[in-house]
Order: C-alpha cells, then structure tokens, then sequence
C-alpha cells in the first residue's frame, strides 16, 4: 500500500514531533498533525515544520468526532502518538487518560472504519505488560499477557485491546507497536532525564523514587521513529511489534551517569517516597520486529547520545 496522505496525531508532544520531521525528511508523505495543545503539546517542537509545504497543522482533540472525520476523510493511514503520557498525573487524576487514551482511540477507530482506512497504526508502550522482578533475566514478547500497574498504562492496554478487537470483529487493518522508555531532545521535564538535567542545571536537589534500583530500557527516540515508520510501510496488519534497544539501566545509575556529563555533584540527589505501584523492571525483546522488518537501533553508544542530548538541553535552556 503506498500513502499518500498521513494523519498523525500529538505530533506536537516529544516523540510525535521527531517522528514527523522524520517522514517529511525521509518519505514524501503529506501530513496533517492533529494536536490538542496540551501542557505536553508544544508548536516550538515542530517550528522548524511549520512553512512545509506537505506538512498541515490543526488544533484539535481526537474525541472529536466531526472534526476527526472529516481529517481521516483525506488520508489513507494514521499513526495515533496523541496521549496523556506522564504515569505521576495518571494517579493524581485518571479520568482524562481514560477520555484521550481509551475514547480518543476508539473515535479514531469508528472514523477509520467509516473512511476504510487503508492503515491504522497505535503507538503503544511496554508498560502494557506491566513488570518483571528486579532478579529476573526475562523480557517482554509480543503475546504476553497484559498486567498493566498505573491507570496510563491500563489506558494503554484497553486501547491497545480496542484495536485488537477491530481487527478481529471489523477485519479493519490495525498494526500496534510497543516501545520502552525513550530519551532524545524536546522531551518535557516531568520525565526522568530532562528533570535531571533541569533540575542539575539551576543546581536544585533532584528527586529520585524510592531506592532508585528500578530498571528502565532505554532508547533513542529516532530509532523508536525509525521503527514506526517501517512498520508504518512493512509491519503486517493485525500484529504487535514490540520496539527496543537491549538498553538497561537502574534509574540510580543513570541519575549519576547524567551529574556526571554536566559535572556536577552527586550530593543533588535526594530520595523521595516511591511513586505507589511503581514499576520494578522493563525489558523488550524486540527481535520479532528485527527480523520481520530489518530494523536495528541506530543510536546504541548510550553515553555519546546523552552527552549530544544534555548539550542540546544546556543550549535551547527547555
Ligand atoms: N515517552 C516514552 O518513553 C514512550 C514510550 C513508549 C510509548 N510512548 C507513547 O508514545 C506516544 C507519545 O508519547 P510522548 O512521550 O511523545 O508524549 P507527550 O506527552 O510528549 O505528547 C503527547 C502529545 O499528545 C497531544 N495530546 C494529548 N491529548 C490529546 C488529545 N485529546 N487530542 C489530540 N492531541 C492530544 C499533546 O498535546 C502532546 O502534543 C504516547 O502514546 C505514549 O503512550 C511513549
């Protein structure tokens, strides 16, 4: 199938707006970024976009029906990043993630299914699969059961399940990918890495769940990109792709890994009070998507990117 015209949704959020430069750059797709300009929605992050001329920006929430069918009415595929994200404001206040993550979708997908759209791609996550404990050496696969902790990730999964059934009852052609953490530029600073660097920056204390021990898998978000995109062109419709870079570390280490690049003192460090529910260990075993589709990451010299990423931190001062 080749598209010729693409919706995006919460293109202007961290990964959303590296993922569009990527197909501007890289394809010669049209796009139409539909974003709702949340706290997390940023127009700095796709400025450099902005006067493309294969590129379209509209204002606008995906639980919007009317609107979100005339969008799908142009394209002929649509890649789903919009999210309430941040698994801190899931537990304060579950009920938006609930409207975009689980109502959103399923707007989306009833207006799919009206337009027959051709494609149909969920960004999804690995924190669907719930966790895995610290001492274990086992990864998340495709077809694990879903054993989601906070209410963003049961969002997730119950979007992640309302595409499955899409598939199964409607025949409409769903493809879903599962990635682990992400790091890279423009990433707001209520995640880990760009808290620490802000937070080391203007040398203020810098808060660290619990005994820091959690294990996140981390990748560079081009190479989460890159992947999208060839399970945007090559992934089979119906199927998971779990997406990841064989990249673990304890948050502690890489709390003092980043003091270390911005040189400064380890003494920032203050443990708090661990987050409730708070996830032990994340690892994705990606090599489904490695051998059907060819993709490796690219971006695998952890210390070289966090030190190109830091730098661009220092300099843009978000
Ligand atoms: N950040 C990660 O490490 C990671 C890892 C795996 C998967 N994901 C998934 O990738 C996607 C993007 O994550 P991110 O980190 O870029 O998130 P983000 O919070 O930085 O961006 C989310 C974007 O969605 C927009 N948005 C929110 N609600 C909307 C709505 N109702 N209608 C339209 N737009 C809306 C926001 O304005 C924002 O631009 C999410 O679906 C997330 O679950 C993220």
């Amino acid at each position: 199938m080749k598209i010729k015209k693409l919706l995006v949704t919460g293109g202007c959020g961290f990964i959303g707006s590296h993922f569009l430069r990527k197909i501007l750059t890289e394809t010669d797709f049209d796009i139409i970024n539909l974003d709702k300009l949340t706290y997390a929605g940023k127009l700095e992050n796709t400025a450099d976009l902005a006067k493309n001329s294969r590129y379209k920006f509209i204002e606008g929430n995906i639980c919007d029906k009317s609107l979100v069918d005339k969008l799908i009415s142009e394209v002929s595929a649509i890649v789903n990043f919009a999210a309430e994200s941040h698994v801190d404001n899931s537990i304060e206040n579950p009920q938006v993630f609930v409207e975009t993550n689980v109502l959103g979708t399923q707007t989306l997908l009833d207006s799919a299914r009206k337009h027959s759209l051709e494609k149909f791609l969920q960004i999804s996550t690995d924190e669907v699969y719930g966790d895995l404990p610290l001492n274990s050496t086992g990864k998340f696969r495709e077809h694990d059961e879903l054993k989601p902790s906070s209410p963003y990730s049961a969002s997730k999964a119950a979007a992640d399940m309302l595409c499955i059934a899409a598939w199964r009852t409607f025949k409409q052609p769903i493809t879903i990918s599962r990635c682990s953490n992400n790091f890279g530029t423009h990433q707001l600073a209520e995640k880990l890495m760009p808290l620490v660097i802000s937070r080391a920056l203007k040398n203020e204390k810098i808060p660290v769940y619990g005994d820091g021990k959690n294990v996140r898998d981390w990748i560079h978000v081009n190479d989460h990109c890159s992947a999208i995109l060839k399970i945007l062109e090559k992934g089979k419709t119906g199927e998971i792709y779990n997406i990841g870079a064989d990249n673990e570390l304890a948050n502690i280490k890489l709390v003092k890994l980043l003091l270390k690049i911005l040189k400064k003192d380890e003494k920032l460090i203050e443990f708090v009070k661990d987050r409730p529910g708070h996830d032990r260990r994340y690892a994705i075993d990606s090599s489904k998507t490695q051998s059907e589709l060819d993709w490796y990451p690219e971006h695998v010299n952890f210390e070289e990117e966090l030190k190109k990423m830091v730098a661009w931190y220092e300099k843009e001062n978000f």
